[in-house]
């Protein structure tokens, strides 16, 4: 069978389409702003106005959804974190221009405190600097539901908060938005490679040498991954999150066979400069070891994958 061309074609079990992939995106204030993230090469920073353009080619390049990560200027972080739920906030802003420009690609936003807090914490702290549950949830509510009014299709909680989907849910049932989507990160570790995420949004210098061992999980667990998936789908999620993607892609098997709900995977900014470093190096072809790594999520049981590869992905599949 591995013989031919056509009877390998003939018995593949795992294909990938631009239909599974999400966009991450970093987005930055001003006008016709573009910066490069120098952890991230081939990543870049941008502003509403170019964010739009490249959102545009991004769904006409067969991309469903672009997910959003506003880079937030250090004066308007706080303890509060009151810049999260802002109406006129930078994350807020660019749904309201996606929605107007590109009004058939889903956007997603992300649920979490780290771009508000001044400490990088993804919520409220108490005098030891402990992030503490139930205050942080409140202010994810508030966070969601402006993001639900601002026009964003699918709100993801990134912050591992307990009970937060249930509130959320709730919130936006009360604030008449009965379609907006949940998509729980549920099996978020507290994992070594969101480095260059961290320094693409800026909250590295923030969080300093602190890490979120109390609230993310310990790469060691994988039951504790099925009970917070269980949590999150009876709290009502739509979607389920394991995050980083490829070490973790045992438990996005286990996820896929015991819930069957749709089940995604975060090809996350450290794997993205892994991949992107050895191939400038000449030391890996890029493409190929791309495209194997989609397929390996998707073998793995993901209905999808937010990639920072997404648009050259659907590019090299275009070909
Ligand atoms: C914030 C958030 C993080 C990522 C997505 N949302 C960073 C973190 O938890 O520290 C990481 C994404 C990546 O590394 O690509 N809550």
């Amino acid at each position: 069978m591995r013989r031919d061309d056509f009877s390998r074609r003939l018995m593949r079990e795992t294909t990938v389409t631009p239909n599974d992939l999400i966009w991450p995106v970093f987005v930055l204030e001003g006008q016709n702003q573009r910066e490069a993230v120098a952890s991230m090469p081939g990543v870049e920073r941008l502003s509403i106005d170019l964010l739009v353009e490249a959102a545009r080619e991004a769904y006409q390049l067969g991309i469903p959804v672009i997910a959003l990560f506003p880079v937030t200027p250090l004066e308007v972080k706080s303890l509060d974190a009151r810049e999260a739920f802002n109406p006129d906030g930078l994350a807020q802003r660019a749904v309201r221009a996606l929605k107007a420009a590109v009004p058939d690609m889903g956007v997603m936003t992300d649920v979490a405190l780290d771009p508000f807090t001044t400490h990088g914490q993804d919520g409220l702290i108490d005098a030891s600097g402990y992030v503490m549950n139930d205050e942080t949830v409140d202010v994810l509510v508030r966070q969601a539901v402006s993001h639900a009014e601002a026009g964003a299709d699918i709100v993801a909680p990134s912050d591992m908060m307990d009970g937060r989907i249930g509130a959320v849910r709730a919130a936006l049932e009360a604030a008449g938005h009965i379609h907006t989507r949940i998509m729980a990160y549920s099996a978020k570790y507290a994992s070594s490679y969101y480095g260059p995420f961290r320094d693409a949004v800026g909250s590295a210098g923030n969080l300093g040498a602190g890490n979120k061992y109390t609230y993310q999980m310990d790469p060691a667990n994988s039951n504790e991954a099925i009970h917070e998936v269980a949590l999150d789908l009876a709290e009502g999620a739509d979607m389920v999150m394991v995050k980083p993607g490829m070490p973790y892609l045992d438990i996005v098997r286990r996820i896929k066979d015991q819930f069957g709900a749709p089940t995604f995977v975060y090809h996350v900014s450290g794997e993205y400069a892994m991949l992107k470093a050895a191939s400038m190096n000449g030391w890996l072809n890029e493409r190929a070891v791309v495209l194997e790594a989609m397929v390996s999520m998707k073998r793995a049981g993901a209905d999808g994958i937010l990639t920072y590869y997404a648009k050259d992905v659907a590019r090299w599949l275009a070909e």
